[in-house]
Order: C-alpha cells, then structure tokens, then sequence
C-alpha cells in the first residue's frame, strides 16, 4: 500500500497545510495510507484529531512521518533536513519555488527524489482543478482588500446617516489577473468605487463585468500586450511612461491601492514611485501582493507595514495564509486532484511521466534538476 506523508510547514510565515482532513479521506478509500505530522494543521484550524478521525496515522516529528513515504505533500519547499528523510524514488508534489529556491531543488534533485512543482502545473482545461497558483491567488486578493479595510480608518461603503454622509472609498486595484478580480469583487461588496488597471487586453472586459471602471493606457503595444498562453509581456519603457502619467492622475485620488501586478519568471514590474504614494492623502493604504516578487510599490518593505507619508504600504507576505483553512482546503483539492496522476489505470504508483500536465511540472528526477526553463536559467 502506497504511503503518503503530510508534514507541517517549517516556514515561518506559512500557516497553510498541504492535506485536510476531506483530502486524507479521499486518499485513504482510493487505497493509500496516510501518514500526518502531529500539529501538521493547527495553524490552519484542522486537529489531530480531525486527521485521525478521517484514518490518518499521526506521526510525532516529521522524521517518522518521512520515514519510508512514498508520496510527499507540502505548501513549501522541501528544506534539506526534510529531504534526508526522503527515500529515493519517492515523489513530492510542492510549491517548490525553482526560481526563488534553487538550491533547495538541488539538495531534493539530490535525493533521487521525483519532485513536481505546483507552480508549473500548465494552465489547460484538463488541469484546471489542480491549479494552485489560481486557488491562493483568488483568496490573497481577497485578502488584502480585507488587510487594507482592517488599516483604513474609514468606511469602504456609503453611508447616509442621521448625522450627515460618508462617502464610498475609492480603490484602485492594479493588475486584473485571478487576485486583481477577487480584490475587485470583494471590494465592491464592500461598498467602494472600484477601478482598475491591467496590461491586457482581455482584463477589460473582466472588470467592467464586475462593476468596477476599467483605467489604461489602450495604444498599439496594449492591444498585443498578451502573450499566446495568455499572460502579460513586459512594457516597453515608452508604454511605462504613459502608464505613470496615467496612474499619477489617478492615484492622488485615490484611497484604496491594491497592486498585483506580475509577470512569470521575472520581477514584479514597478507600477507606483515614491512620490506617487506621497501624493495620495492622509489615511490612504496600499497593499503589494506583488512582494515577494520584488513588489510593485515603491517603498514597499517585505513582510512588513510601513508608513510613506500619509499612506501605509502593506507588504505582508502569504496573504492566502492568513485565510489558512480555506487556503489549505482549496490548496489540498488541488493536491489531491494532481496526485491522482501518480497512479497508472490499474491503481498502482507508476506515473506516465509524459503526460502533459507531470511533464510540465516535474522539476527533478533521476537525482538532476530537469525541467527545461531552469536548465538555461
Ligand atoms: N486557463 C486557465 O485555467 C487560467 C487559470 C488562471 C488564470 N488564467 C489566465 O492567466 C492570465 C494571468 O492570470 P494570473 O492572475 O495568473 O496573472 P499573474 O499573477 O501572472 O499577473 C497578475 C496580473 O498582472 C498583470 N500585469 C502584468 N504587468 C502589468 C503592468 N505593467 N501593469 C498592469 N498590470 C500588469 C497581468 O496582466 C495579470 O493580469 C489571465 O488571463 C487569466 O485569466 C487562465
């Protein structure tokens, strides 16, 4: 019987767990025994006891729980101290962060281990229910609407009150990818006037069906400005000149900045200067969810809340983990789904490694990093 471990994150800003209770479940009636660190899940509110009472093994360290797994689920990357726990031939399914983390690939590639790297899962119709990237994304943009609320000292709606009106908050919310339209949709049950910006094309469209204005430069370079897979391509620095003219118009008017803008296997792109933020009024907040890629604010420190001005910048890492139990419940289905491509027709572990979606996110086996775009990295 196939044994798969689930251990508890050992980053210290991660609070997500890679298997819930409802996953353990599913895991154990297809014929795997499921082995969970002691504590694996408390920081995202599932107990012991829930993974015991859905058949799991509790193991009291993540040594024993490593201990002759065949199957390794994580959030994070595997440190080298958990991976000398790995056997070899053992597979881990991760958010393994190859470009950020690279040398933590090399020690698990060490291992002889098969890891796959959630981040690299393509984005097909096949594939839709394993897509991490987009799961956390829609609740980090979710989330910081609710981190910039808990900071602003006014309201978000309008209110007409016995004592006289308060006017809606204006947000902005740049980059309309997966979290930029949840930022726009919670903000507008919120209340706000919503606007928002994106290099593409197609973001247009998605804004105004949710209510919010859509703000851009729309010239020659925007009409082209998505690429076949259907992602930004970096702007030329002309476009990134009418783009700032643009925003500093708006941003001053603003109270509300909520920045998401990426663009794969590159840094963030700087969307708002220094003197942008220091020209938005008193109270005003602006959160990064770009920080971790390098942030998209001026000013922006990671992991942290700092004051410019009259604004707060919020750089806080891992918004999806501070949505910990829906972020992990949604993050494990996603686990959950891939994994069922380990297991050939019969049931038995023996992945096709050519399959389309383990061939894109197969990042090292056969004791080597593999995957194409971190060999010429
Ligand atoms: N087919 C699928 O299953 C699937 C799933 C999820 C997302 N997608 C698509 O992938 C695309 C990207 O989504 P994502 O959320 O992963 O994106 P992302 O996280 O890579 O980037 C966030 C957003 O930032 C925007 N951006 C980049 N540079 C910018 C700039 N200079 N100024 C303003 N905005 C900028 C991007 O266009 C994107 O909308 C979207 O078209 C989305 O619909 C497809």
């Amino acid at each position: 019987m196939p044994r798969l471990a689930v251990i508890a994150e050992s980053a210290a800003h991660e609070t997500r767990v890679a298997a819930t209770p409802e996953t353990v479940k599913k895991f154990i009636a297809q014929g795997l025994e499921v082995v969970v660190e002691a504590g694996a899940g408390k920081r995202a509110s599932f107990s012991d006891a829930d993974y015991e009472g859905a058949g799991a093994r509790l193991a009291p360290d993540a040594a024993s729980a490593l201990a002759g797994a065949d199957i390794l689920l994580k959030v994070r990357a595997v440190t080298s101290q958990e991976a000398s726990h790995l056997a070899q031939g053992a597979y881990v399914a991760a958010l393994l962060n190859p470009f950020g983390e690279r040398e933590t690939l090399e020690v698990l590639a060490g291992r002889g281990v098969c890891a796959f790297s959630m981040e690299f899962v393509p984005r097909i119709t096949r594939a839709q229910a394993m897509d991490v990237l987009s799961s956390q994304a829609n609740l980090a943009g979710y989330r910081a609407v609710i981190e910039a609320a808990e900071v602003y000292g006014r309201a978000f709606p309008m209110m007409m009150t016995a004592a006289g009106a308060i006017a809606p908050a204006k947000v902005f919310v740049m980059g309309a990818g997966v979290a930029g339209l949840q930022a726009i949709a919670t903000a507008r049950r919120l209340g706000a006037v919503v606007t928002a910006t994106d290099v593409r094309p197609a973001a247009k469209e998605q804004v105004e069906s949710l209510g919010a204005k859509f703000v851009a430069v729309e010239d020659e370079e925007f009409r082209a400005a998505e690429t076949a897979a259907g992602y930004a391509k970096p702007m030329s620095a002309e476009y990134q000149a009418k783009q700032a003219l643009l925003v500093s118009e708006h941003i001053k008017k603003q109270d509300i900045v909520i920045t998401t803008a990426l663009i794969p296997g590159r840094p963030a792109p700087r969307l708002v200067s220094e003197a942008q933020v220091l020209s938005m009024r008193q109270g005003s907040v602006l959160v990064d969810l770009a920080v971790e890629q390098g942030g998209n604010v001026e000013g922006v420190n990671p992991g942290e809340v700092t004051r410019l001005g009259g604004a707060t910048i919020i750089g806080l890492y891992n918004l999806p983990g501070r949505v910990a139990a829906d972020a992990s419940a949604l993050y494990a289905r996603n686990l959950h789904a891939f994994a069922g491509l380990l297991f050939n027709k019969d049931g038995a572990l023996s992945p096709d490694l050519e399959d389309e979606i383990l061939k894109a996110a197969l990042v090292a086996r056969d004791g080597a990093v593999c995957h194409p775009s971190l060999l010429t990295a």
